[in-house]
């Protein structure tokens, strides 16, 4: 990572960049049998299946690992997948029978939310490592079977947390685990979807709440994982309010569904997925076999999860959050700022504050969702240091591609070329990380519900740890 410090007169002097230097990690990291190319089996051949841990891992990781098997309910977009990965290897419509036939080494799993737990428990229990998308799991109870096969079976479990691989956040890791401000008090993290891209939650599966168990859950899961990480300790307690008021049965009008919409002239939230040709394939070429329509109306009234939440966390170590997720937002970015005793860091990405930063929201969507493999730094992100009583240092991070600000790209290296690499950060995630992330979610759930603060503690036997482990 390259970055490049400035006080204030130096910062109006020059507009340059230099480097700096940094990163590395273990702590869970995954072996093939005797050495040789780690067989992994696949199960959930959607978009994201298909494309970074399909397609990606064959093409950069293929001296190291195999695919031994896919899977997926749905035969067509199994069928897709396995061309569109470019692998040879058998599919399957039933889970166990994969598992049984291929006994893989490692088994990815990328299906819906819901239903990790289901693979993830049987994974373990049928003798592989697992791979977990996030969110680890959606409710208490299916954590606490998770983290009960994990520690029965002695295999492990690795939850794919991809944002902390990131330059940007790594660089705000880095600044306060060296306590640049001093004791960290409080954090106000507060992230903004745009109109594309917190609309597109709301037309598929992830709008129903028993199946990506709210955006607390299947988004914030990430920003939580963020905060804890960061912090460095365990969340105790949260408070949160949340409301559906924008999308589901807001609207005046809804129809069944984009395509042939007989509101699509009126309807600013109307997606045309002929235009995108693997959608096409993936999705629409095989709704005939489970009814899964991509293009799904975003004013249906099953829509049950919240489009604005405000969440209170509160740390062992007595750091205070105040978080919010916003799903409308005319700009895609998210602001973050810490107070220590000594000073303050903010930063801040996607902000349009400044006229050269103002770019088209479609133009950006289409850019993440084609998750594209190039990573060129065009531009930098920035963190500002201001010292109490004192002047600031702005740090420029340049910014790359790739997804997720170039942290899918080192999340897998981490995984699979370089495992026993030094990692000073702690950037790997197992099932505590996993589990600790969604608890806040789950926890923010049950408050808005019952509207009262939630204890970490009432829903797992995990105890809260001042210092994380
Ligand atoms: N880390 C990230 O940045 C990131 C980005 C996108 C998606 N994801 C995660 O990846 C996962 C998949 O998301 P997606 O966008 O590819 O969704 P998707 O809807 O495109 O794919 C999900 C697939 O799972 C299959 N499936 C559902 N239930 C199944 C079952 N019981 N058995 C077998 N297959 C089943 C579906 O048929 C579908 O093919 C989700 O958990 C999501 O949270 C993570």
């Amino acid at each position: 990572m390259e970055t490049k410090t400035f006080n204030r007169r130096e910062f109006l002097a020059t507009t340059g960049l230099a480097t700096g230097a940094m990163m590395a990690a273990p702590a869970y990291s995954m072996r093939g049998a005797a050495g040789g190319k780690r067989r992994v089996a696949l199960v959930g051949t959607g978009i994201r299946g298909i494309t970074f841990w399909g397609r990606r891992l064959a093409d950069q990781f293929g001296d190291i690992l195999e695919f031994v098997g896919l899977c997926d309910i749905n035969p067509g977009r199994l069928e897709y997948g396995k061309n569109y990965i470019g692998v040879s290897c058998p599919t399957f419509t039933r889970f166990e029978e994969m598992m049984t036939t291929t006994r893989p080494d490692l088994l990815n799993v990328t299906t819906v939310d819901s239903t990790h737990h289901e693979f993830i428990v049987k994974g373990l229990n049928m003798g592989a490592d697992v791979l977990t998308e996030k969110p680890m799991t959606t409710d208490e109870v299916k954590c606490r079977q998770i983290l009960e096969a994990e520690r029965k079976t002695g295999r492990k479990l690795i939850v794919g947390f991809n944002y902390r691989w990131a330059p940007h956040f790594t660089k705000l890791k880095e600044l306060l685990t060296t306590e640049r401000v001093g004791r960290l008090t409080s954090v106000d993290f507060h992230w903004y979807l745009n109109t594309y891209h917190g609309a597109s939650y709301f037309r598929r599966w992830h709008g129903l709440r028993d199946r990506g168990g709210t955006l607390l859950v299947h988004k914030a899961t990430h920003h939580f994982d963020l905060l804890n990480w960061w912090i460095d300790s365990d969340p105790v307690e949260v408070y949160a309010y949340g409301k559906l008021e924008h999308y589901g049965s807001n609207n005046a009008f809804r129809g069944g569904k984009c395509r042939g919409c007989p509101h699509k002239n009126k309807c600013e939230f109307f997606w045309d997925i002929t235009q995108n040709k693997t959608y096409m394939d993936l999705y629409v070429a095989n709704e005939e076999y489970d009814g899964y329509i991509r293009d799904n109306c975003l004013w249906r009234k099953e829509v049950d999860i919240y489009d604005k939440m405000a969440v209170q966390i509160r740390y062992a170590n007595d750091v205070q959050v105040s978080y919010s997720l916003t799903t409308y937002s005319p700009y895609e970015g998210w602001r973050i700022g810490f107070n220590g005793f000594d000073g303050r860091i903010d930063s801040w990405e996607g902000i349009p504050w400044r006229k050269d930063e103002r770019i088209n929201q479609a133009e950006l969507h289409a850019q993440e969702m084609s998750q594209n493999e190039q990573e060129e730094a065009s531009d930098y992100n920035e963190v500002m240091v201001m010292d109490n009583f004192g002047d600031y240092e702005l740090i420029k991070i340049p910014m790359k591609g790739g997804g997720h600000g170039g942290g899918d790209r080192r999340l897998q290296d981490k995984l699979f070329r370089n495992p026993d690499a030094p990692d000073p950060y702690r950037h790997s995630a197992g099932s505590r990380d996993g589990a600790m992330s969604i608890l806040i979610g789950i926890a923010a759930r049950k408050s808005i519900e019952e509207k009262r603060p939630v204890k970490i503690a009432e829903l797992t036997d995990l105890e809260p740890r001042v210092k994380r482990i």
